[in-house]
């Protein structure tokens, strides 16, 4: 049997202070192989780290989410955060990226700011990057165009299929989430069906986006069970076959062996 790999995850979230080791003991006992813990700011970054030190077959990512991107105008915070960057169980640059979602976020001009910072970064260590991006396609494609990445991944994919043969075009990878499980998940299933099959990622966020029938409760890596089993439906495959292929995805990107 094939062992899920879960390319993106926030075990570093307070939501997982309590029960942290039982939720480890009960993913690696229900075919979870590898996890990628996430950061998302200074302090959540550092405990990622810490955590993927701790644990076997955990990896780490460190970076500036777009809700946080002021912090990257601290010069301090940067050259801890590229330290950290340069950790043996750090594989991933971010998340970073723009997200014009909310009104009373940071301005598209301190956003776009961490994000090439963090593009530059990613490049430099020769690490992919975790592109977070919601309502701002058309300004994460433009960046991308003119910062060209060596590698990364698009997490959480929620743009549209043209957008989506766009940044495969440009060599990115791309996640699913328990997103494509939801009722109203047309768009991310017509994206999906044009993924090459070698760029293909599931991953959680957890522990939001749980997957049907779990919706709405704390999402952990153990539920991508559906996920993988909703992804094998739409294309045709087995769910042990979307398990295996995604984990050497995976394992290629993240330079994971
Ligand atoms: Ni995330």
């Amino acid at each position: 049997m094939n062992k899920i790999f879960d390319s993106h995850s926030h075990y570093n979230d307070d939501s997982f202070k309590d029960d942290y080791c039982d939720v480890l003991q009960k993913i690696a006992d229900n075919g979870v192989g590898t996890v990628l813990n996430v950061g998302a700011d200074i302090h959540s970054s550092r405990l990622a780290v810490k955590q993927a030190e701790e644990c076997d077959f955990m990896y780490c990512s460190v970076g500036i989410h777009p809700h946080d991107s002021i912090q990257a105008r601290d010069e301090a915070i940067m050259e801890e955060i590229e330290q950290l960057i340069a950790h043996q169980k750090t594989v991933a640059v971010g998340e970073a990226g723009l997200d014009y979602h909310y009104d009373d976020s940071w301005s598209p001009e301190v956003q776009k700011e961490a994000f090439v910072k963090q593009i530059l970064l990613a490049n430099k260590y020769n690490k992919p990057l975790i592109i977070h991006t919601r309502e701002a396609m058309q300004d994460t494609l433009d960046i991308l165009n003119e910062y060209p990445l060596n590698s990364g991944v698009v997490h959480c994919y929620s743009g549209s299929r043209e957008s989506c043969k766009q940044l495969v075009k440009m060599g990115l990878y791309i996640g699913f989430t328990g997103v494509i499980t939801f009722k109203n998940a047309r768009r991310a299933l017509e994206s999906l069906k044009v993924v090459p099959l070698d760029r293909l990622l599931i991953e959680t966020d957890c522990p939001y986006m749980a997957p049907e029938p779990n919706r709405g409760k704390r999402c952990d890596s153990s539920m991508l069970h559906f996920v993988a089993q909703k992804m094998a439906d739409e294309l045709g495959m087995t769910k042990d076959e979307i398990i295996r292929i995604t984990r050497e995805n995976a394992e290629r990107l993240f330079n994971i062996r």
